[in-house]
């Protein structure tokens, strides 16, 4: 707690005022990965991935559904708020995403998406190989509108957010025998770096230098993964929490590798792991009093569609104390927490 006044304090100082107006940390923030991140893609895709429909957004602005897997803001909406943005990139595919708002970024995620492009093809979601043409075809849109060499520092100051790797475990690797039959978790998690340092890579070519990317998060203590892959216990699943720190681990040792690689880039992870095992583990020390159901329908089943829906019995009428919104995604209430460590963990991006 004192960490994050310092924090906020250290940040609103370096925010200051410019003209009278502040000015965000970094000129824009552009997004990847899956419905972690998504801010409305899937709305313009055809998959059964979405969240543009009630009870998703109920406690967002003005109660409406965007398409975020959640009932308020996502962790990396408050984080943008922090840096001090007003309004938030929007998602590249709404029609939203052109003239002015090209230069707060944009948000490329997809639900259903992973690393790993075939997680992203069996959802019909956008795969991250498309999500970096996309990014591309920003590029030249914001040079249109910025002109070259504005558009040229937005796209170096910028934030660069990764947040991939769950869909790739949870919709596709433990569901799918011609991964799980013929590669270890371990050998799965190597080809998934080694698409992340790729990734990276190509970023850096077309010009980023502050990138950061989130840790899986503890897998097994999803709801969803405990009533699928528990066997009736209700505590959080070890085999899939053990997967995600091996995977987090060969994330620590790459991103070091890369940041040895690439001097002038600033790349840092961001551990969601502990925060989240945290909450999940000792709710109440942090005023959660629900953290094994989501709030969104019974909480435990709504996993073999993955979505809670309309129509949903039993949705709790106050989503502030779960940790969970639905079977796989934080609340807002849980996505602050994850924003005041993403916010401690990546101070060096922004400075
Ligand atoms: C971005 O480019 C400008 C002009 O080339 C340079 O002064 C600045 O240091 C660069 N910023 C980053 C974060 O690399
Ligand atoms: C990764 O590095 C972070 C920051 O140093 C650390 O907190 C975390 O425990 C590491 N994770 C693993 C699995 O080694
Ligand atoms: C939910 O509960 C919190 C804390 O008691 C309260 O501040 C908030 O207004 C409530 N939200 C709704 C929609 O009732």
């Amino acid at each position: 707690m004192e960490v994050k006044c310092l924090l906020l304090l250290a940040l609103f100082l370096l925010l200051g005022t410019h003209g009278g107006e502040a000015q965000p940390l970094v000129p824009a923030v552009m997004t990847f990965g899956d419905s972690s991140v998504d801010v409305g893609n899937n709305d313009y895709l055809k998959t059964i991935i979405k969240a543009n429909f009630p009870p998703y957004g109920r406690d967002f602005k003005n109660q409406v559904p965007t398409g975020r897997f959640c009932n308020g803001k996502l962790a990396t909406d408050i984080t943008a708020e922090t840096l001090g943005f007003e309004s938030y990139a929007p998602a590249y595919l709404s029609p939203d995403a052109s003239g002015k708002n090209l230069l707060i970024g944009a948000n490329f995620a997809s639900a259903g998406s992973g690393y790993y492009d075939h997680t992203a093809l069996l959802y019909h979601a956008i795969p991250l190989s498309q999500q970096l043409e996309y990014f591309e075809e920003y590029q030249s849109k914001l040079a249109a509108v910025a002109g070259s060499s504005q558009a040229q520092s937005i796209i170096n100051g910028s934030l660069y957010i990764i947040s991939a790797g769950a869909s790739d475990f949870v919709q596709n690797y433990y569901i799918n025998p011609f991964l799980y039959k013929t590669q270890t978790a371990d050998q799965f998690s190597d080809r998934l770096v080694g698409i992340f340092k790729n990734t990276v890579a190509q970023l850096y070519s077309m010009g980023a230098r502050r990138i950061g990317v989130t840790s899986l998060p503890p897998l097994g203590c999803l709801p969803a993964a405990i009533t699928l892959f528990g066997y009736g216990s209700s505590g959080c699943v070890s085999r899939l929490n053990s997967d995600a720190q091996n995977f987090n681990g060969k994330m620590n040792v790459t991103v070091d590798s890369l940041s040895k690689t690439y001097s002038d880039l600033k790349i840092a992870v961001f551990d969601i792991y502990t925060p989240l095992y945290d909450l999940v583990t000792s709710p109440q020390s942090q005023g959660f009093t629900e953290a094994r159901r989501g709030c969104c329908g019974t909480g435990t089943v709504e996993t073999t569609v993955l979505l809670c829906n309309p129509k949903s019995i039993g949705t709790c009428p106050n989503a502030t104390t779960y940790v969970f919104w639905d079977a796989v995604h934080p609340s807002e209430a849980a996505n602050q927490v994850l924003a005041d460590s993403l916010l401690a963990e990546g101070i060096n991006l922004v400075t």
